[in-house]
């Protein structure tokens, strides 16, 4: 896809051997070589390659390297060595080596290997898409996206973008006190085709978490400009090129919604590897959330397992208990987050996502256990398509 950085590789071969492999790596995308190992660390930082291809002839500094790039680098090397026999390759394996391949090699062989190994590690690195959605204003979607996002990035140390796709009334940023210069709108009155750093310049940071803000239009007229008739190039979809670019490049994207079934909502619920969908226990929003899942479920075709349904303030009480809405719903509930209006409220109105302000407030956890799932969820299945890709 033109919108994804091309894949990278770092190779580390001795001079002799080194144009052939060149050659032979070319065609995935972009090769960066290395003469030493000092080299392939600075490559590691600075190109963030999708793997490293090392040569062993003998040494154990490979393994070593090998080693340090699994664990403290988070890259994946092959290591191709002249050694075929099986405690060598088994010695590459314990030091974490997605695959040893022994020479002599054959260049199709060897191209086939890289495929496997290059697209393994791109999907296992792909960023998550999560867009909170909803039927109704006022239920908490933008409380939960801002902080959701906040407990990724600080608590479980995530890359995370949190978009906010409320066109027309959107304030995520005002969540986390800031005021934003650059909004959306900069990205998508740039001509040609959007990159990472185009979306990057615009993003809005904050001094109270890491997340790494997309704010909405400044006023609702500028919408338009993203998904309406004041858009650059009519045919262009803005939004899915921005969430493209996103994930390419950080862990999660937490994506903000308005209540509405424009593009940008319908292509962040397309986008999405998972939608919250979030409702609160009073019989309009339940309406609401009935036909809205509806919608999603039989319209749009998503798979049940793609929403996860938080009942927002679910304990406020008004005789409906979490069965009798589940039935309402026809879904069953994934997340119950409680009514806390003094954490909530007074966050908001300072500026500081709750998660921060109070977060030993049985809200701010109940938001943690979200984000711990997410998290949980995603390195599940990683494992899965590791052991896929063997
Ligand atoms: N669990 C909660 N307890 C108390 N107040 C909440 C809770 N979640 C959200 N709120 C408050 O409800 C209002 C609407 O929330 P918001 O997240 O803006 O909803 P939406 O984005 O769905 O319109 C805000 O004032 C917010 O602080
Ligand atoms: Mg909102």
């Amino acid at each position: 896809m033109s919108t994804e950085q091309q894949p990278a590789l770092v190779l580390l071969a001795p001079g002799g051997r080194r144009p052939e492999l060149r050659e032979a790596l070319r065609e995935f995308g972009r090769v960066f070589e290395a003469d030493r190992p000092e080299r392939v660390r600075q490559l590691v930082r600075q190109e963030h390659p999708d793997l490293v291809v090392l040569y062993m002839d003998g040494s154990d500094e490979i393994l070593a390297l090998c080693a340090e790039l699994d664990q403290a680098l988070g890259t994946k090397a092959v290591v191709i060595g002249t050694d075929a026999n099986f405690a060598t390759m088994r010695a590459a394996m314990q030091a974490g080596a997605r695959d040893y391949l022994a020479e002599p090699i054959a260049t199709e062989e060897l191209q086939a290997a890289i495929a496997r190994l290059v697209q393994g590690e791109r999907r296992a690195h792909r960023g998550r898409v999560v867009t909170v959605f909803g039927t109704k204003g006022g239920v908490g979607k933008s409380t939960l996206a801002a902080n959701l996002a906040v407990v990724l990035a600080d608590r479980q140390r995530q890359r995370v973008a949190l978009v906010d796709l409320d066109l027309e009334f959107g304030c995520a940023a005002t969540l986390f006190g800031a005021r934003p210069s650059l909004t959306i709108v900069d990205v998508c009155r740039r001509s040609g085709a959007l990159n990472l750093s185009m979306v990057e310049e615009v993003l809005t940071r904050s001094t109270h978490s890491s997340v790494e803000i997309l704010a909405a239009p400044t006023t609702p007229d500028l919408a338009a400009f993203v998904d309406g008739e004041g858009k650059r190039e009519p045919d262009r979809n803005y939004v899915q090129e921005i969430l493209r670019v996103l994930r390419s490049s950080y862990d999660w994207v937490i994506v903000d919604t308005a209540v509405d079934f424009g593009e940008a909502v319908i292509t962040a619920l397309d986008e999405a590897e998972r939608v919250l969908f979030v409702t609160t226990p009073d019989v309009p929003a339940l309406q609401n959330s009935a036909k809205g899942l509806d919608i999603l479920l039989e319209r749009l075709g998503y798979p049940q397992e793609k929403l996860q349904v938080v009942l927002n303030r679910g304990n406020a009480g008004i005789g409906l208990n979490g069965d009798e809405i589940a039935k309402v719903l026809d879904h069953p509930i994934q997340f119950h987050l409680p009514s806390d209006g003094d954490v909530a409220v007074r966050a908001a109105n300072l500026g500081v996502p709750l998660v921060r302000l109070r977060g030993r407030s049985a809200l701010a956890r109940a938001i943690a256990k979200v984000g711990a799932s997410l998290v949980e969820t995603r390195d599940r299945s990683h494992r899965v398509s590791a052991l896929g890709a063997k």
